[in-house]
């Protein structure tokens, strides 16, 4: 079969990399794909928001099963136009893809079928919002409501700088119209697990859990970036957490989204929190996540295509999704100065040393072929994953590997995985 990836991430190289497994699949496009996922696809110049141009192409193509890796389109509703148009998509539509889309209908529907997560407001007007905080115990955390590349959330230890904090989100609309309505939470401790899950509409199954290291430097400090490394399993993940998460988490979201009419059909990215009062949302994604991805996908021991297929089917059920017994790490590369400023065009070497080499990838975020060859062209560059037989193992041979592949200003944080030394 013919296969479309819409995305141009190290999520969508990790993505292609489980499609080209199948034995099921011919061929595979993707748009508008980077430099690494062209080694397995044959990668268009149609950028993930240029809707008629991708459902065109998909038509021109055959295309038998579309893969939308993106929130930006999910949110947008290219998996409704897709269906439109006949092409069998994996992904949420429109009207559930605003799980991720909208953080006051999130919550609003975790209050409303009583899904653990932390005392909230909605606001749409700021001066409520200013009001509100006056009322409220700090630290308090603020998001923007909408879709703002992992950077609209807010933590605001004074009154003070909540109150900036509003006017930057509302007034000043720094996230643009995902400024527009906000949320303002309490502030919750705990350790942080990712859990992917695939949804057929009624049946959900978890994948193996993962940590990623959201903010920029060793040790949690600096800003907060789109991750800058993964690990998985998080050892944090107990079965005693899982089965709390799956009778008062995971289903009900499910059942939830059916309730309201919004069949939620795809992924399902739970970030939680675990805190001493138990495990709490801190937020939904409609998607694979980024990192989490590149450490997941490369232990499912699943045909892809088949568990894809039976999420759009319904028949989630009959698949016995299984994961691999060890571990892996993904350590991002990436260029000095990401999230705020930072050089492209740097010439990247060594990348031949990953060929011959089982259980190590290296997926491919910032990069682009060049007359110079292969150069950086984003922030986030690469993610080097490898996997072991246990964590500690995974972690220095991805450690190992980062070593492996040299650009000039090649950033990375040096603890990805430092919380297992105490587990
Ligand atoms: P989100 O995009 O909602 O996952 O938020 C980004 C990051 O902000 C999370 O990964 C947490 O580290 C932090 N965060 C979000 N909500 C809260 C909260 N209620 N309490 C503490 N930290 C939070
Ligand atoms: N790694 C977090 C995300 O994909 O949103």
């Amino acid at each position: 079969m013919k296969v479309l990836i819409v995305g141009s991430g190290g999520r969508e190289h990790a993505i292609a990399t489980s499609v080209a497994k199948s034995e099921k699949v011919d061929k595979i496009y993707c748009a508008p794909g980077n430099a690494g996922i062209a080694a397995l696809a044959e990668c268009v110049a149609i950028g993930a928001m240029e809707f008629e141009k991708l459902v065109a192409f998909a038509k021109e193509k055959s295309i038998d099963l579309c893969i939308v890796g993106m929130d930006d389109p999910l949110v947008g509703g290219l998996v409704d136009l897709m269906e439109e148009a006949g092409i069998r998509t994996f992904g949420p539509r429109k009207n559930a893809a605003i799980l991720e889309g909208s953080k006051a209908f999130s919550k609003d529907l975790m209050k409303k079928y009583a899904i653990p997560t932390a005392a909230y407001e909605n606001f749409d007007d700021p001066d409520k919002a200013l009001a509100y905080l006056e009322t409220c115990d700090f630290p308090i955390v603020l998001k923007a409501d909408g879709l703002a590349l992992g950077k609209g959330v807010l933590i605001c230890n004074t009154l003070e700088e909540a109150k900036e904090g509003v006017k930057s989100i509302m007034l000043d609309k720094n996230f643009g119209s995902a400024g527009n309505r906000m949320v303002i939470e309490e502030f919750m401790t705990g350790r942080e697990v990712s859990v992917l899950s695939f949804v057929d509409g009624k049946t959900i199954q978890t994948m193996t859990s993962a940590q990623d290291h959201k903010r920029a430097k060793d040790g949690d400090q600096g800003l907060n970036t789109g991750g800058m490394g993964t690990f998985s399993p998080s050892p944090f993940y107990t079965e005693e957490v899982d089965t709390f998460c799956k009778k008062y988490i995971y289903q009900p979201t499910v059942d939830a989204m059916a309730k309201e009419g919004r069949e939620f059909k795809g992924v399902i990215f739970f970030g939680l929190m675990l805190t001493e009062k138990g495990p709490r949302v801190l937020e939904y994604n409609a998607r694979f996540g980024d990192p989490e991805a590149q450490v997941v996908l490369p232990r499912m021991k699943n045909d892809i295509i088949e568990v894809m297929e039976a999420c759009i089917d319904g028949t989630l059920d009959q698949i016995d999704l299984q994961f691999e017994d060890n571990a892996a790490v993904c350590v991002v590369l990436a260029s000095d100065g990401y999230p705020v400023a930072y050089e492209k065009g740097k010439v990247i070497s060594g990348l031949e040393a990953f060929d011959d080499k089982d259980g190590y990838y290296c997926f491919h975020a910032g990069t682009k072929m060049t007359d110079a060859g292969l150069v950086t062209n984003g922030g986030r560059v690469l993610g080097v994953t490898a996997k072991g037989k246990d964590l500690k193992e995974a972690r220095a041979n991805a450690y190992a590997a980062t070593n492996w592949v040299q650009f000039e200003n090649k950033y990375m944080r040096n603890d990805i995985g430092k919380a297992i030394d105490e587990a």
